[in-house]
């Protein structure tokens, strides 16, 4: 890596592996901005509307021209922002992620997002999590990183995500919704969710989260000999 290019940490997997928490925990440790791709699918899911994932090629088009993207906050903090109103947890809805996952198969969409992606990772350090950050989007990205974990034990925690949330999950449901995101992002033709060649793969079904934060703050060390954890500044 040059000394002057962003450093770019890219951590794929599936729906509720926990890359939101862990992708957070580096960016804190690192001080770098944190991206959230899920989020922006989620985002335009839900601006665009159900059905949005059948519209022609023209209409999903000129909808998605008008649309500008930027991030706020930084570190762990880091927000994204469209047409500059910041996105709230109302994307983070378990069929809205359903939605994101339809829209996700459309090329259109994934190219607009690819662009905005790399266009955000020129400009800033990133920790970036998604489905296809490592294998597409960011190919010369200094650390890639592929979580996974058996779909059971993701279900759960997204149950007690959920339950800590005030929300009372049924489980069922979301193993049902999780298998059914789980097939549909891992064997869609374009950017299928898979590790990239030169990915870190780290199974986390039988790791606590202390664990796996330790594994990829190796990985990260490993990956970028020298590097020194960057504790915020005070403001
Ligand atoms: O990470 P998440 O569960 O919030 O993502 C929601 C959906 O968005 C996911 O099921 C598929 C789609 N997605 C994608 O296709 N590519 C990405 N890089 C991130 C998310």
């Amino acid at each position: 890596m040059h000394k002057d290019q962003p450093m770019i940490i890219t951590l794929d997997g599936p729906a509720g592996v926990g890359k939101s928490t862990l992708a957070k925990d580096l960016a804190g440790y690192l001080n770098i901005a944190y991206l959230d791709t899920g989020a922006m699918f989620r985002a335009l899911a839900l601006h665009l509307g159900p059905g949005s994932w059948d519209w022609s090629e023209q209409r999903l088009q000129s909808a998605l021209r008008g649309i500008r993207w930027s991030l706020c906050g930084d570190g762990p903090e880091t927000g994204l922002e469209v047409n500059g109103v910041q996105v709230g947890p109302e994307i983070r809805a378990e069929d809205v992620g359903l939605w994101a996952s339809h829209l996700g198969q459309r090329q259109e969409v994934r190219s607009f997002l690819q662009a905005v992606q790399q266009g955000i990772g020129s400009r800033s350090s990133l920790v970036a999590e998604g489905r296809d950050m490592g294998s597409v989007v960011f190919p010369r990205a200094g650390c890639k990183i592929f979580l996974d974990a058996a779909p059971e034990e993701r279900a759960r925690r997204r149950c007690l995500q959920l339950q800590e949330a005030g929300h009372t999950p049924d489980q069922a449901a979301l193993a049902h919704d999780l298998r059914q995101r789980d097939q549909q992002d891992r064997t869609r033709a374009i950017a299928p969710l898979r590790p990239a060649d030169d990915a870190h793969i780290v199974d986390t079904t039988a790791l606590s989260l202390q664990d796996v934060e330790q594994r990829l703050r190796e990985i990260i060390h490993r990956s970028f000999p020298g590097i020194t954890p960057q504790p915020k500044q005070p403001e």
